[in-house]
């Protein structure tokens, strides 16, 4: 079932069918290096399950992401709810076969996803959480407008908490002054 897509691509749900091409990108261990769990080629099974779950509680869940033209399977994109700092948030995550990376991809998917997030869902604010060297991934984030409001600890590591918010939403956080004296800052 395909959920969206974009001028370069399509996010559809997982079937185990994509347990072989999931498990090429996660068993790239340099590429998967700033998860917090060194994948096995099994836990392509199990993630996919439990996107299958995701997809029957949530609605959403991380979607396979297919390259135009052909439908060639390059990693995947979606929202996921998670619990943060006591709080429910939607969070966009992504990942990206190395073949697929450097053009823009990852940042076209996570918009369109931020995209159904807000319009779709109605949520008021959609976060990633990206560890502080993840470079290439706080520039997804950033490119699609996101910023940093804090840092926390999740899954026993710290992560910039980055937030982007319905254009329309009256709801504000305070999101922190990424220019000024930021320990993390890209520039
Ligand atoms: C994060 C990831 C999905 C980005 O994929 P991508 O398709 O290359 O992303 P894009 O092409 O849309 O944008 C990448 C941006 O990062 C920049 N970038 C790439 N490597 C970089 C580095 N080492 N340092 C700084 N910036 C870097 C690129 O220049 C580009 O920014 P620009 O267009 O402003 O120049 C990909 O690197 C990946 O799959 N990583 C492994 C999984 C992962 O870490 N996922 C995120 C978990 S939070």
């Amino acid at each position: 079932m395909i959920v969206i897509e974009t001028p370069r691509l399509f996010l559809r749900h997982f079937t185990l069918d994509d347990i072989d091409a999931l498990a090429d990108i996660l068993g790239d261990h340099d590429n998967m290096r700033f998860f917090a769990n060194r994948f096995e080629r099994k836990d392509a099974e199990d993630r996919i399950q439990k996107n299958l779950r995701r997809y029957a509680e949530d609605g959403v869940g991380q979607w396979a992401l297919l390259l135009k033209p052909g439908k060639k399977f390059a990693g995947y994109c979606g929202l996921v709810r998670q619990e943060i700092d006591g709080n429910r948030e939607i969070e966009v995550g992504y990942a990206l076969a190395r073949q697929a990376q450097g053009q823009g991809i990852a940042t076209e998917a996570a918009r369109a996803c931020m995209n159904y997030a807000f319009t779709t869902l109605g949520e008021d604010r959609v976060i990633s959480l990206i560890r502080p060297e993840n470079l290439p991934s706080r520039r997804v984030a950033e490119r699609n407008g996101m910023a940093v409001e804090k840092e926390s600890e999740f899954v026993g590591l710290p992560h910039l908490v980055y937030v982007a918010h319905r254009p329309d939403s009256k709801v504000r956080t305070s999101i922190r002054d990424a220019t000024r004296s930021d320990p993390f800052c890209l520039h």
